[in-house]
């Protein structure tokens, strides 16, 4: 195991993705983690992430815990500091790091000085990714350069009889062409590391672990999406303790055109699962009614799933004459990362953005205990696992739907008017004129969101006073930073033209043209 401490760096989760790339697998915990927590995971190899901070901030900046050099010591662990992580080895082991003449920022070329470790030969030239203020400038006994900056500033260091790396830059951005090559050298030639983590085997663990929980007398309940996540969680865990799983769909009201008929005829025909459709549309509607606020909304809809899921329990009890104990959630990764809230004072995880109702929403007191075998993979990741487990192509490549459904694309009160009906009709016509255009699989999620705003148009001589509709599409590649897609114009005009004449109610489309960051993918 490669293990990441997150000190705040915006490319945290990208160092995961690059190692795990190499079929080797990391993970990502705060950087302000216990000790405990730290050699619970008995990790072989440590990483050290960048930060927005300074070694020298007066707020006390964040920092690896107390005993945590004297633990990578005496068990042998390999430890590779990126920027900041490079920084605060170098300040803690005795060196000094001070805020830089000229602060270095973007694309920069060094030059290695000493080959046979991070590198391979001294006199090389590589452009990297370097973004810091503060730099070495006096390095710990044991410590030698190995690479410098055009400016002079150390740009790599390292101790190879304490096993102890840093680098300046960032080796994780594709902005640093070879930071791949240094990645793989680390860890495959410096750590001895063998990529050898495989999905197949992830399949098996997870099986295994579902296995382990579930007690052989224990019933388990599954909420389908007519996502990927939950349909591949559920395949999973049916493997794992076979009919004992019972699944259920819930209509909430917030689905999109047909879907509650589509994806039940798929989960009968193609998934094998065992399914109770439960229409609780009124239920969840009336609770949002009124409901602006967007985190509302989302808690809302997280604490109504519960209740139905609750409700779903009890009536399998009277069915089985046993109470099932646990509730399968498809959660990924990037829904716990993003839901993270920021650590105390630390602040060195991301700071919560959205509430993901499957994350975030769930009541404390809640009876049901959480199986959630996705939790540490991303959405390619689960893709992958999808396709090992047969579960149907129409199912693996589907674009994500968020949970909240189309409560938070419809912006303000769903229950405003038809707002619902609008939108389902505009999202068909969007998706259509995609999958017909062949675009679908290069589209991370395309969507329509309903604006509660309406603007003068003229539609067949008469004066119109109607709504306002945006389209979004992205790519990603694992939701968490994205960009727009760009269409041909067009197709847009196509779709544009579509929707107004035949979509009553709407009179202007619009096209979301920003990436994320700055925005998010859904609108709420
Ligand atoms: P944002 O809007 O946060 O979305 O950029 C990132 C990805 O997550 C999906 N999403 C959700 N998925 N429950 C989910 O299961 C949720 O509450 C939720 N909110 C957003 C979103 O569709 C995108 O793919």
């Amino acid at each position: 195991l490669v293990l990441i401490l997150d000190f705040g760096s915006q490319y945290t989760h990208l160092i995961t993705r690059r190692i795990r790339s190499l079929s080797v697998l990391s993970l990502c915990i705060s950087g302000t983690s216990p000790l405990s927590s730290i050699t619970s995971l008995n990790p072989r190899v440590i990483i050290l992430s960048g930060g927005p901070h300074s070694v020298h901030s007066a707020d006390s900046p964040p920092t690896f815990p107390d005993g945590f050099l004297d633990y990578v010591q005496s068990n042998g662990i390999h430890v590779l500091g990126i920027c900041y992580g490079l920084q605060l080895l170098v300040q803690k082991l005795g060196g000094a790091v001070k805020v830089g003449i000229a602060q270095e920022y973007g694309r920069m070329e060094i030059s290695v000085e000493r080959g046979g470790g991070l590198f391979e030969a001294a006199g090389e030239k590589q452009t990297v990714w370097m973004s810091h203020g503060d730099e070495a400038v006096y390095l710990p006994d044991g410590f030698h350069v190995t690479a410098r900056s055009q400016q002079g500033s150390v740009a790599a260091i390292e101790s190879p009889e304490r096993r102890l790396y840093g680098l300046q830059y960032h080796p994780e951005v594709t902005h640093s062409p070879r930071g791949m090559e240094t990645l793989r050298r680390f860890l495959f030639i410096v750590c001895g590391v063998t990529g050898d983590w495989k999905m197949q085997d992830v399949m098996e663990e997870e099986i295994k672990v579902i296995k382990d929980m579930v007690g052989p007398d224990d019933h388990v309940i599954c909420a389908l999406s007519g996502g990927v996540d939950s349909a591949v969680a559920a395949t999973l865990v049916h493997r794992a303790i076979g009919d004992r799983l019972h699944c259920i769909f819930v209509d909430n009201g917030l689905l999109r055109y047909k879907e509650r008929e589509r994806v039940m005829s798929t989960f009968q025909s193609d998934l094998h699962l065992p399914v109770t459709c439960v229409d609780a549309s009124d239920q969840f509607l009336t609770k949002l009614k009124g409901v602006v606020d967007p985190e509302v909304k989302r808690k809302i809809i997280g604490k109504e799933f519960i209740n139905i899921f609750d409700d779903f329990a009890h009536k399998l009890e009277q069915k089985l004459g046993e109470r099932p104990g646990f509730l399968v959630q498809g959660t990924l990764y990037p829904d716990v990362i993003e839901s993270c809230p920021p650590p105390g004072s630390g602040k060195t995880h991301s700071h919560t953005i959205k509430s993901h109702h499957n994350v975030g929403g769930l009541p404390k007191d809640m009876k049901l205990k959480l199986i959630e075998p996705l939790k540490l993979l991303f959405k390619d990741e689960v893709r992958q696992l999808g396709r090992i487990l047969n579960v149907p192509e129409a199912f693996v490549k589907r674009h994500p739907f968020p949970g909240p459904g189309l409560a938070v694309r419809v912006l303000g009160d769903v229950t405003e008017g038809n707002a619902l009906d609008i939108l389902r009709q505009v999202d068909e016509i969007f998706i259509q004129s995609i999958k017909d255009a062949g675009l679908y699989d290069s589209i991370w999620q395309a969507f329509a969101v309903f604006l509660p705003v309406r603007t003068v148009g003229v539609q067949g001589d008469q004066r119109t006073h109607s709504y306002v509709v945006a389209l979004r599409a992205v790519t990603s590649e694992d939701g968490m930073t994205a960009d727009w897609y760009y269409f041909e114009h067009k197709f847009l005009d196509d779709v544009a033209r579509k929707i107004c004449n035949s979509v009553r109610g709407v009179n202007r489309v619009v096209q979301d043209i920003t990436s994320k960051p700055p925005s998010t993918i859904e609108w709420e």
